[in-house]
């Protein structure tokens, strides 16, 4: 286990209940469960940051999905078709042959093979991966599952991120996500899913891709399902969304098709049903998981390829984290809300009421803060005693807008990140969970969640709300 990460950067950068990579990178999420009543997460995990890409798995245990155990990586390149990384994938707890309980899991080997042109349709070879662990921390018995021959000719080389479950009838079902080849450019190519069914996690049959009605993007990563309310939900990430000034606003997107029925009676998802996650700087590849209270939880990777701004300011030892985990819940209008798992609600210290335009200053920063009953227009500001505002998040009846307002023009500029706007008609109620250097803002009971790293040079968080509302805020 490793100890805390930061090299010369102000501690109170540090997240006390997200994880972090300790050192070095971290992107996606991986293998989220919980084993025998212990939540273990693996991760995208970049151990040679910034000098190199390959891609481990990263490890973590927690009782509570708020207090991390970091341990040895999970794993590193082993097998000829993932020297050059040990890509996404998925876990599940199963009985295995001995009759105890294990994590199996799903993953894509990446290989790039010489001379391959890097950012093409056939810049690199993906097989996918089976392999098990009985403590949840080393893994045994790695083989490949699916190799490129094995896929449908429509697809290119990138076939990636398996999302495997089993139905009540014991089949194994997997969904990869996938470009489809029109002419190998990113203007024509369409991302798509690709369902697989097996009797045993083994021996794969292909069954059917699953396509948009118009086209959206080149390439779908990390496909998920979501099962609630009687209906699934199927998450993807497309890239290559052309930005628009209110949504796909982050280089590649993250979102939900809420479906008919199950998931292998669609055939086509309506590209207009697509709903972002989240609509702030640093989010993409979430993954969903159903933990032993039966609970659907996403985590999201809060950090994104190729930003116009720093998630590493100087000193940081490490690179982007997750997010906190979310509870998902149907909305009556068959939408889906996301909300903190409710044991971030027992680190809540003392509550301090906040007035509106009466500034709050805080110990730290750290803090839940939660307003209800809101009415009209208005903003709520975070900041620190010693820069003054920095972050506000503001409604004007139309829209709802995430905005650094940097006073400073040099920081605003190192910063890259400006504002992030949606189009939203009410807003009743926000959530806003200030974790160090990250920023989570739930609105109107999650129903709309902006995401964010930000880096103040102050420790002591100030809040002030022009928002008429009831106002509070827990130290955490
Ligand atoms: C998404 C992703 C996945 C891939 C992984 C590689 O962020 O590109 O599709 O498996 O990251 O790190």
């Amino acid at each position: 286990m490793d100890t805390l990460s930061i090299a010369q950067a102000p501690l109170h950068w540090e997240p006390h209940f997200h994880l972090t990579p300790g050192h070095g990178w971290m992107n996606d999420p991986n293998a989220l469960c919980q084993f025998r009543g212990t939540y273990h997460f693996c991760y995208q995990y970049g151990p040679d940051w910034p000098n190199s890409d390959t891609k481990w798995w990263g490890h973590a245990t927690s009782p509570d999905l708020l207090t991390w155990t970091r341990t040895e990586p999970a794993m590193a390149p082993e097998l000829p078709e993932e020297r050059d990384g040990v890509w996404s994938g998925c876990a599940l707890v199963e009985t295995g042959p001995d009759g105890t309980e294990r994590i199996r899991v799903f993953y894509t080997a990446h290989l790039v093979p010489e001379g391959a042109v890097p950012h093409t349709a056939y810049d690199h070879v993906a097989h996918q991966v089976a392999t098990h662990s009985s403590d949840g921390v080393r893994y045994q018995d790695r083989h490949v599952i699916l190799s490129p021959a094995d896929y449908p000719a429509e697809v290119c080389a990138h076939v990636r991120d398996p999302k495997v479950w089993r139905e009540a009838d014991g089949t194994w079902w997997m969904l990869l996500g996938t470009r489809l080849v029109v002419d190998e450019s990113r203007e024509r190519d369409t991302g798509a899913v690709m369902l697989w069914s097996s009797p045993d996690g083994e021996a794969w049959t292909f069954n059917r891709f699953v396509r948009p009605m118009e086209r959206l993007g080149y390439m779908w990563e990390c496909p998920n399902i979501v099962r609630l309310g009687g209906r699934d939900y199927l998450a993807v990430c497309p890239q290559g969304m052309p930005h628009e000034e209110l949504r796909w606003q982050n280089r590649w997107q993250a979102g939900y098709f809420p479906l008919a029925g199950r998931m292998q009676q669609a055939d086509t998802v309506d590209a207009a049903s697509f709903t972002e996650w989240d609509h702030g700087f640093d989010f993409y590849a979430p993954q969903i998981f159903v933990d032993q209270q039966g609970r659907s939880i996403l985590v999201g990777w809060m950090g994104t390829f190729d930003p116009s701004y720093s998630s590493a300011p100087e000193g940081l030892a490490w690179c982007h984290c997750l997010t906190l985990p979310r509870e998902l819940s149907l909305a009556t209008d068959g939408s889906l809300l996301q909300w903190p798992v409710r044991e971030l609600d027992a680190r809540r210290g003392t509550p301090i009421q906040l007035a509106p335009n009466v500034p709050l200053t805080c110990a730290n920063m750290h803090a839940d803060i939660l307003l209800k009953d809101i009415r009209g227009t208005g903003a709520l500001a975070l900041g620190t005693t010693e820069e003054g505002e920095l972050l506000s998040l503001a409604f004007n009846g139309e829209r709802l807008s995430l905005v650094f307002g940097q006073t400073d023009a040099a920081k605003a500029a190192a910063l890259g990140r400006t504002h992030r706007t949606i189009a939203c008609s009410a807003l009743t109620d926000l959530r806003v969970v200030v974790d160090g250097s990250t920023v989570e803002v739930y609105a109107n009971r999650g129903a709309q969640v902006f995401s964010t790293r930000w880096f103040p040079a102050g420790n002591q968080l100030v809040v002030n709300s022009s928002l008429t509302a009831q106002g509070v805020a827990y130290p955490l």
